[in-house]
C-alpha cells in the first residue's frame, strides 16, 4: 500500500488526489496538514481523511508516509518536495513543479520519485494524440498551437501573487507548452517572441509566445482573464488533428483528423485525468514503467518559461 499524505489543506486536493484514490488500488490518502491545524481538521472531517499532522514538516517526516503530494502555491513546490526526498519520501507534486529552471538541480538527485501533477498526461486521449503524430497520421507535423484560457482568478488567489510564483503562464501555460512539446520533443524548443499582458505587479494575465522547435512552429496561448478556450493543435503536411478539451477530458473531449478530405473522431470516456495519475505515479514506485511527468519533463516546460519571460520583460519566478 502506498501511504499518500497531503501538504496543505488545498482546494485542489480533494479531486486531484482524495478522490482519485478511492478508484486507484494499492494507494489510500492517510494524513493531511495545513499551517492551520484547525484548517487541516476541518479538511481531514470533509474528505474522510484519518489523521491530522502539526505541521507540514511533522508530515514530511512521518513514518506513516509514504508519499507526500505538494498541492502549495508554486513557490513552494521545490522546497516541499526537497524536504520530503531528504525524508526518504516520494512526491507528487502540484504543476508547475519548478519555479525557474535552476530549481531542476535540487530535484536531480537518484532517490525517491519525483513527479510532477501533469495529469493530462495519464489520460488515454494524450497518448492516443502523441501515437497518431508519432506514427505520421498527419504526415511531418509542421506546427503545434495550444491554448489553455480560463478566466477564473480573482484578486488575492496564488495565481495572481507574483510572491508565491503566480502568472497566466505558470498556472495555464505550463499545460499548454508541455503539449506542444509533447508532440514536438523538448530539445530544440527557441522562444521567438512572447506577448504578455500584466494585471497584477510582474504578473501576466495572459500570455502568447511562438516558439520554434526545429522545423517545427510552436504556439502557446493562456489567459485568465477573457474567455475559454482549451485546446492542442497539430498541423501535419498531409492532415491535422484537434484535441480538445486536453487538460481534462472528462470535462468532456473529442479527438478530430483529418487526413485530405476524411474526417475521423475518437472519444475515450472514462476514469478523469487524476485517477490515471495515481495509477502512474504507482506503477513508477513500483518500478513497472518510468512515470513519463518527472523532472526533466518539468524542467523543458520550465526553460520556455523563463525564456517566454525574459522575451517578455517579466522577472523569472523564484522558489522560497
Ligand atoms: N492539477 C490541477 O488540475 C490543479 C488545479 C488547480 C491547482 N493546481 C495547482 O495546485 C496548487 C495549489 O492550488 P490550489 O488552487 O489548490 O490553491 P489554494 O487552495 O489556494 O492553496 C493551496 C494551499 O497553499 C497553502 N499555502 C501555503 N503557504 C501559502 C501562502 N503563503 N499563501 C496562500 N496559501 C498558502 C495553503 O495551505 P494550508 O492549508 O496549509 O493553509 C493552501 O491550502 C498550485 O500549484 C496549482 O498550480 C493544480
Amino acid at each position: 500500500m502506498i501511504r499518500i499524505g497531503l501538504l496543505g489543506a488545498s482546494a485542489i486536493a480533494p479531486r486531484a488526489v482524495v478522490e482519485a484514490a478511492r478508484a486507484v488500488p494499492g494507494v489510500e490518502v492517510v494524513a493531511v496538514a495545513a499551517r492551520d491545524p484547525a484548517r487541516a481538521e476541518a479538511f481531514a472531517r470533509a474528505n474522510g481523511v484519518p489523521r491530522v499532522l502539526p505541521s507540514y514538516q511533522a508530515l514530511v517526516e512521518d513514518d506513516g508516509v509514504d508519499l507526500v503530494y505538494v498541492g502549495l502555491p508554486n513557490a513552494l513546490h521545490v522546497r516541499w518536495s526537497v524536504a520530503a526526498r531528504a525524508a526518504g519520501k516520494h512526491v507528487l507534486c502540484e504543476k508547475p513543479l519548478l519555479c525557474n529552471a535552476s530549481d531542476a538541480g535540487a530535484l536531480s538527485e537518484p532517490g525517491p520519485l519525483v513527479a510532477e501533477a501533469m495529469h493530462w498526461r495519464h489520460h488515454p486521449l494524450a497518448a492516443r494524440a502523441r501515437a497518431l503524430v508519432a506514427g505520421g497520421a498527419i504526415g511531418a507535423l509542421r506546427s503545434v498551437e495550444a491554448a489553455f484560457c480560463s478566466p477564473t482568478r480573482r484578486d488575492g488567489d496564488i495565481r495572481t501573487q507574483y510572491a508565491l510564483g503566480g502568472g497566466a503562464l505558470m498556472d495555464l501555460g505550463c499545460y499548454a507548452i508541455s503539449g506542444v512539446l509533447s508532440f514536438a520533443g523538448p530539445s530544440v524548443a527557441a522562444v521567438t517572441r512572447a506577448r504578455l499582458v500584466t494585471g497584477w505587479p510582474d504578473v501576466d494575465v495572459s500570455a502568447d509566445v511562438r516558439l520554434s522547435l526545429g522545423a517545427v512552429q510552436g504556439r502557446v496561448l493562456c489567459a485568465m482573464r477573457g474567455s475559454i478556450r482549451r485546446s492542442l493543435v497539430a498541423r501535419g503536411d498531409a492532415g491535422t488533428l484537434w484535441v480538445l478539451g486536453p487538460w481534462a477530458p472528462q470535462r468532456g473531449h473529442a479527438l478530430v483528423l483529418r487526413r485530405g478530405w476524411r474526417l475521423t473522431v475518437e472519444r475515450f470516456p472514462g476514469e478523469p485525468t487524476f485517477v490515471h495519475q495515481l495509477r502512474a505515479v504507482r506503477a513508477a514506485i513500483h518500478g513497472e514503467a518510468p512515470v513519463g511527468t518527472g523532472v526533466a519533463e518539468a524542467l523543458a516546460v520550465a526553460r520556455v518559461i523563463d525564456d517566454a519571460y525574459r522575451a517578455g520583460g517579466l522577472p523569472l519566478r523564484r522558489s522560497t
